[in-house]
């Protein structure tokens, strides 16, 4: 079907081949070429960080972070329940236990005024999603992770550009994590990156990417810790690079989708839109609705495939972490009530949300919508 609008197709439409195809020619295709470093750089820069350290994706992006900062067996990490699985694996990998958080009806973001209840002894850290590119209130878990003494590791893996009081996600804490994965609103095809200003949890982070290589000494194949390969390699980088060249550019474009279907659709009973947090700039990566059936008429599932059928592809919303069975397994805490959580998980879904889609693409998706009701 020629006119079908895909849910989100990436945008690369800068130096990516040009920088590619430098790396091929010259033979740097593994971690070793200057891409790595120069989009470590431009990126941690991007996002007023001193330090960025490449991954091959945003879920170890986060289990390294989560390395650095020692979380390990019989720690607890707060997580919200409502956010893609990556999050609570992350935790999941270092033995440690994620505890869920419901979701603020409003914003969708980790509900902060139902963070301290879950603090125990055990908890070390709070992983703050900012969900949708929604930058989630920064001030309030600074000032809960201050009082009980804990880390805070942005999961920004959504939010790439973001801003909270003027100052980029990612940078909020002591660790951002982000992933570039093709449907981000900056992609390497797969790759992360671990931003942050504390030159001490850099230096963690590059030696446990680089499977416990001394940093600093001979590579003389002696380790003295266990380490893992999560390098990114010199193509995906270059293409990051490329990508972040264009950042202003494409996150002005999601934030423009974002601003012409709240026109089109907000006015529509029935429909629910994120709210952007107080004093912050959402980068909207996936636009999505909420559908209250009695009031639009036909329930989520209806008009999903009311837009199939008109050539429309959309997704679902995460569904919770407490109804996760791995994370049951493996011992987490799931029996809670978590509302926000499940009515966002049973009755939302993302529009097509790409950097590139055009304005009369978003007029037919918007137009298709209030013609179903
Ligand atoms: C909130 C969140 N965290 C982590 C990840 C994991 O990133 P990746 O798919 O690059 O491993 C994603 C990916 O979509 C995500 O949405």
């Amino acid at each position: 079907m020629s006119d079908f609008i895909p849910v989100c197709e990436p945008l690369l439409e800068g130096n990516e081949l040009k920088y590619v195809t430098e790396a091929v020619e010259t033979g740097w295709i593994s971690s070793s070429g200057k891409y790595v470093s120069e989009f470590e750089k431009a990126f941690s820069e991007y996002c007023g960080c001193k330090y960025g350290v490449a991954v091959c994706n945003g879920t170890v992006a986060l289990h390294l972070a989560l390395v650095a900062l020692g979380i390990g067996p019989g720690d607890e990490v707060i997580i919200p329940t409502f956010t893609m699985i990556a999050t609570a694996y992350a935790v999941c990998y270092t033995g440690a236990t994620p505890v869920f958080v419901d979701a603020d009806k409003n914003t969708w973001n980790i509900d902060v005024n139902l963070i301290e209840k879950k603090i125990t002894s055990k908890t070390k850290a709070i992983i703050p999603v900012h969900i949708m590119g929604n930058p989630c209130n920064m001030t309030k878990i600074k000032d809960i992770a201050n009082k009980h003494n804990l880390f805070i590791v942005e999961d920004a893996a959504e939010a790439h550009g973001a801003e909270y009081n003027g100052q980029k996600t990612g940078s909020l804490s002591d660790l951002g994590c982000f992933s570039f994965f093709a449907n981000k609103n900056i992609t390497t095809g797969e790759g992360g990156m671990v931003v942050t200003n504390n030159k001490d949890l850099y230096e963690k982070c590059k030696y446990h990417k680089n499977m416990c290589f001394p940093l600093d000494a001979p590579r003389n194949y002696l380790h003295d810790d266990i380490g893992f390969n999560y390098r990114m390699s010199n193509l995906h980088a270059a293409i990051g690079l490329a990508q972040t060249e264009c950042a202003d550019k494409y996150r002005g474009y999601r934030i423009k989708n974002a601003e012409l279907y709240y026109e089109y659709l907000h006015k529509i009973p029935g429909i629910i839109f994120q709210s952007d947090e107080i004093n912050s700039l959402s980068v909207h990566w996936m636009n999505s609705i909420v559908i209250d059936a009695n009031l639009f008429g036909h329930t989520r599932d209806e008009l999903i495939k009311h837009l199939k059928d008109h050539g429309i592809d959309t997704r679902l919303l995460f569904n919770g972490m407490h109804r996760q069975k791995a994370l049951f397994d493996y011992g987490c805490e799931c029996t809670g009530e978590y509302p926000v959580s499940d009515w966002l998980s049973d009755n939302g879904f993302y529009l097509p949300s790409a950097s590139g889609l055009s304005e009369s693409q978003i007029a037919k998706v918007a137009n298709t919508i209030i013609a179903f009701r």
